[in-house]
This record gives C-alpha cells, structure tokens and sequence, in this order.
C-alpha cells in the first residue's frame, strides 16, 4: 500500500468525468488499499479515485465514529436507483478543498446500487452522514465539488483560500 498525493482545487483534473471500472480485480483492490490509507493519513472520511489522479469510478470512505473500530467501505461502479424529496443542509468539506467547510443541501436518503471490495453487488438505503458522505463522492465520479453546489463567490473564495494556504506552504518548505 501507498499513500498517493490528493489533488487540489483548482486542478482541473478533479473536473474530469470518472470511467466504469471493467471488473473488480487485484490492480483495482491494489488502487483502493492506496486509496484508503491516503484517506487514512490525511485524515478524511471519504476518498473518490479522481483525487489522486486515478479518472474510475471507485469510492472508499470510512465513517465509523473515533471510538469505534475502522470500518472501511468500498463503492465500485456506484449509482442512485432512488432518493427522497426531503433535502437536509449538512456542513460539508473535501480533501480536495482543505481547511474549507460550507453547508450543502442534499436529499436525506438516497438508495445505491455498487460493487463491494469483493466484486460482489450491493443494493441498499443510504442515510445521514452516509447519505450525505456517498452523494459527495459520486459528485466527485461526475468532476463535481461541493463548492460547486455553493454560489459563485463562496467558490471563488475557498478556491483563493486554498491557493494562499498551498503558496504558503511552498514557501516554507522553500526556508
Ligand atoms: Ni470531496
């Protein structure tokens, strides 16, 4: 396993639109493990394959509460068979965009259908921060960010925010 490096905003290859995976086998479990412990080390609850350069439809997330033991989850292939018309605002931020957190209104459930670790199909109701965590992640398959979804200054902002803090940071690794 590896630690792969994340891609930034305003890297336009996070915009690119993510390719269905052929077959879950060893290369693409090989991809995932990088693709959990990256999420792991930086840390984060959710990674989609686009944000280390990789353009497939492969999600990992882990949303087990600190206490908890890890309980890593795998999303091939993901798509939406069906959602609810109540939407539910939920303070979002991304790996993508760090130090960056706003408030986007997604429908509260969704019902997914995807490809396990094992290649093996899942079909089941998403719900709270699940829901919440597994919309972000196909907005990412599809080259969409959460800043996306906010208004055109608010973007503006947090893509300027992340820009200073990564000049900063070059230039003190530059010292
Ligand atoms: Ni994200």
């Amino acid at each position: 396993m590896a630690i792969r490096k994340i891609l930034t905003v305003p890297n336009p290859v996070l915009k690119q639109v993510s390719k269905p995976v052929a077959a879950v086998d060893d290369d693409v479990r090989a991809l995932m493990d990088d693709m959990l412990e990256t999420m792991y080390a930086a840390p984060g609850i959710g990674l989609a394959a686009i944000q280390i350069g990789e353009p497939l439809r492969i999600i990992v997330m882990d949303i087990a509460d600190k206490d908890e033991e890890p309980a890593p989850r795998y999303f091939v292939n993901p798509e939406i068979l069906d959602d609810v018309e109540e939407v539910r605002p939920w303070e979002e931020g991304c790996l993508s965009v760090p130090d960056y957190f706003e408030e986007v209104e997604r429908p509260e459930k969704v019902k997914i259908r995807y490809l396990n670790y094992h290649g093996e199909e899942v079909v089941e109701w998403a719900t709270d921060l699940y829901a919440v965590c597994i919309q972000h992640e196909m907005d990412h398959l599809n080259g969409v960010l959460f800043i996306d979804h906010l208004s055109r200054l608010k973007r503006q902002r947090a893509i300027r925010k992340v820009q200073k803090a990564e000049r900063e940071k070059a230039m003190e690794n530059a010292e």
